[in-house]
């Protein structure tokens, strides 16, 4: 099974990005996870999109097609996803196809706030339910004040916040199998 994790992030030292990482390390077995971030795009405009549609937004668009399931792990800003990560929604929703379609999806997401990202993920998931894919409704995560929580190494040290993690990745593994059998069926 192949796991896209979108980090939303241009941070360096992105919580979030360590947050996909933790992912990856605690995801179940027999998952094959590739980790991506969000940089190289031009801003979305129609005139680029007519004139010369972004070689690296056609490469994410077959990272995403080529996925079984996708993780975005979402920061917040001013309570909502980052402008950087709307606009590589935004980028991956244009041309032929819609990669997104149909495509089983988890959101996660990290702030140094107290309500981890809450806003932000219910945002990206209104997005991505526009798009038609098969959001994973529960359980959640959401990595309050993520930044007292996680090393220099950018590993999590908070146990429990490690248990709940586990526990997501393994019912997101459970969602995307499940799609995956329906979709089969059709
Ligand atoms: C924030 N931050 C923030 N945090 C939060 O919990 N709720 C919010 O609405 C906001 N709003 C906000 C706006 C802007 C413009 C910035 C720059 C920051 C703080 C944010 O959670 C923190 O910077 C995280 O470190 C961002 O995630 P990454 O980029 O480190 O992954």
């Amino acid at each position: 099974m192949n796991i896209l994790l979108i980090y939303g992030s241009l941070r360096e030292k992105s919580i979030n990005k360590a947050l996909a990482h933790n992912a990856v390390r605690l995801m179940p077995e027999s998952i094959t996870p590739t980790v991506v971030g969000i940089e190289g795009f031009p801003l979305y405009s129609d005139t680029i999109e007519n004139t010369s549609f972004p070689e690296i937004a056609t490469q994410y668009k077959e990272k995403i097609r080529a996925a079984d399931g996708i993780l975005v792990v979402t920061p917040e800003y001013n309570r909502s996803m980052s402008g950087s990560l709307k606009n590589v929604l935004d980028w991956t929703s244009r041309g032929k196809d819609l990669p997104w379609k149909g495509k089983p999806v988890g959101v996660i997401g990290a702030s140094d706030g107290v309500r981890g990202a809450s806003f932000a993920q219910y945002d990206v998931k209104r997005v991505l339910t526009y798009f038609g894919a098969h959001i994973m409704g529960q359980p959640e995560f959401y990595f309050a004040e993520a930044d007292k929580k996680i090393d220099a190494e950018g590993t999590i040290t908070d146990e429990k916040s490690q248990q709940v993690l586990s526990k997501y990745l393994a019912a997101f593994k459970a969602h995307v199998e499940l799609i995956s059998q329906k979709a089969s069926i059709q």
